[in-house]
């Protein structure tokens, strides 16, 4: 079993990177494991053209959205990281999600990845309030759920200004790594 560890947040060593590393070593014990962060892929943003509600496919030429898509299909588990900018996830990782239209169960034909897939969200913020964290989780779950992957479970941190907050929440990380 293939699992992929995205790391949505534009820094590539911060905290999220931080608290991908973790999970990645975690479960690398019990499937392939392979991480990358949204960092990594250039894309354009979606034009809302509404082409690919009629064909499946994105009027734009292939880019770093269809890699990303790639690597999807590879992974049997996928864990979305990412922190809270704005009370919402990352700009790039929206951005990427409203290319991911082609692939949305909302129209037909709509492109698919293969079945049998699981996803998480693991989610963390500087700020104290679960409400925010559960905000990011419901983007990640809704976005799932339109690839028809479910969101079998999620981490939320709180305190998280920076990649040296991710020690004092190690025992989360683990335990959240233990229901995947
Ligand atoms: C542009 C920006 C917006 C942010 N907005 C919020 C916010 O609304 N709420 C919050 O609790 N933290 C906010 N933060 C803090 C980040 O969630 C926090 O520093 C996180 O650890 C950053 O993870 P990263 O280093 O992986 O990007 C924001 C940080 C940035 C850079």
């Amino acid at each position: 079993m293939n699992a992929l560890i995205f790391n949505c947040s534009p820094v590539r060593t911060g905290a999220t990177a931080a608290m991908v590393q973790i999970i990645a070593e975690q479960l690398s014990a019990r499937y392939e494991t392979v991480t990358a962060c949204i960092d990594d892929y250039s894309f354009r943003f979606c034009k809302g053209c509404r082409s690919c509600h009629k064909t499946g496919v994105c009027a734009l030429p292939p880019d770093g959205a269809a890699r990303i898509m790639a690597a999807f299909e590879a992974a049997d588990i996928i864990v979305l990281a990412a922190p809270s900018y704005w009370a919402d996830v990352p700009g790039q990782f929206k951005a990427f999600i409203d290319r991911c239209t082609p692939w949305s169960n909302t129209h037909e034909p709509h492109a698919a990845l293969s079945g049998g897939k699981k996803g998480y969200a693991a989610v963390l913020r500087t700020g104290p309030g679960m409400q925010e964290c559960e905000r990011l989780t419901a983007t990640v779950a809704h976005f799932l759920g339109h690839l028809e992957i479910p969101c079998c479970g999620s981490l939320c941190l709180t305190g998280v200004e920076s990649r040296a907050d991710i020690p004092a929440n190690m025992q989360k990380i683990l335990d959240f790594c233990d229901t995947i």
